[in-house]
């Protein structure tokens, strides 16, 4: 199956408009917002779990990532209530499932192998940082080479630099509504620009938004990438390091 398999491309998905599909798995249905592969694929989803579903052992072969939007979500490392962000790296196994019922919003097998960190953070109590222009705070989730995760909330009527994506942006609307050139993003909307893309968003009403850059510049199968790919990369993320005010500086100037 392909959905906005491209990661070349631009891709908007509004989760509220899309049927529940079932998974192979009794009680646990999904709304696929990309998918590269079959029923194992590079993929992100919303995933609902029914009170008592449970989904088979798996090992994460290419990596996952997962926000708790509502209920409890619960494996052998714990329970997860509504606020967690989870990052289970290649390699690692669960057999999840939810006893009170859960939704989630799930990144699968996206992420290199090389990226060991697993992660547990409860964004509700977490400690989060100014960000670059007022009324802007920013929860640091995960790091990678390049690649940055983030939780940012925006203020009612806060408004961002223009800025360019180096190797990408992914946006997943937690709560509330964002804006930019391009239209009007509202809670379970889901938008994936390019590399290069540029846009100047907003927040009249006030959002909190996960955010992810510089993980799109090579639209193969992840998690394999090449060397010479690789270093250009690092060479154009330097330019722009130095000429612009992108989300990539959100995590590396924001005071306390
Ligand atoms: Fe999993
Ligand atoms: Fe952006």
């Amino acid at each position: 199956m392909q959905l906005n398999a491209n990661l070349s491309q631009r891709a908007v998905m509004r989760s509220a408009q899309l049927d529940w599909v079932p998974s192979p798995a009794a009680g646990i249905h999904r709304k696929m917002l990309e998918r590269d592969g079959e029923e194992v694929a590079r993929a992100t989803s919303i995933v609902r779990y029914a009170q008592g579903s449970q989904f088979p052992t798996h090992t994460h072969g290419g990596g996952e990532e997962i926000l708790v939007l509502e209920g409890v979500f619960e494996d052998e490392y714990g329970s997860h209530p509504a606020g967690t962000y989870l990052k289970n790296p290649v390699g690692t196994s669960h057999a999840p499932g939810s006893s009170k019922g859960c939704t989630l919003f799930v990144k699968l097998r996206h992420m290199d192998s090389r990226d060991t960190e697993q992660a547990r953070i409860h964004w509700p109590t977490a400690q989060w940082r100014q960000g670059l222009v007022p009324g802007l705070k920013v929860l640091p989730l995960a790091e990678f080479e390049t690649q940055h995760t983030a939780l940012v909330r925006w203020a009612p009527g806060t408004v961002f630099n223009m800025h360019r994506h180096m190797g990408g942006e992914e946006i997943f609307v937690i709560e509330g509504s964002l804006q930019d050139e391009n239209g009007v993003y509202h809670q379970g909307d889901w938008i994936r620009s390019p590399h290069l893309s540029t846009h100047k968003p907003s927040s009249p009403e006030g959002c909190l938004i996960f955010v992810k850059t510089g993980h799109l510049l090579v639209h193969q199968s992840q998690p394999f990438r090449s060397a010479g790919v690789y270093a250009k990369q690092i060479q154009v993320a330097d330019d722009f390091d130095n000429t612009s005010g992108g989300l990539i500086d959100l995590f590396e100037k924001g005071d306390l």
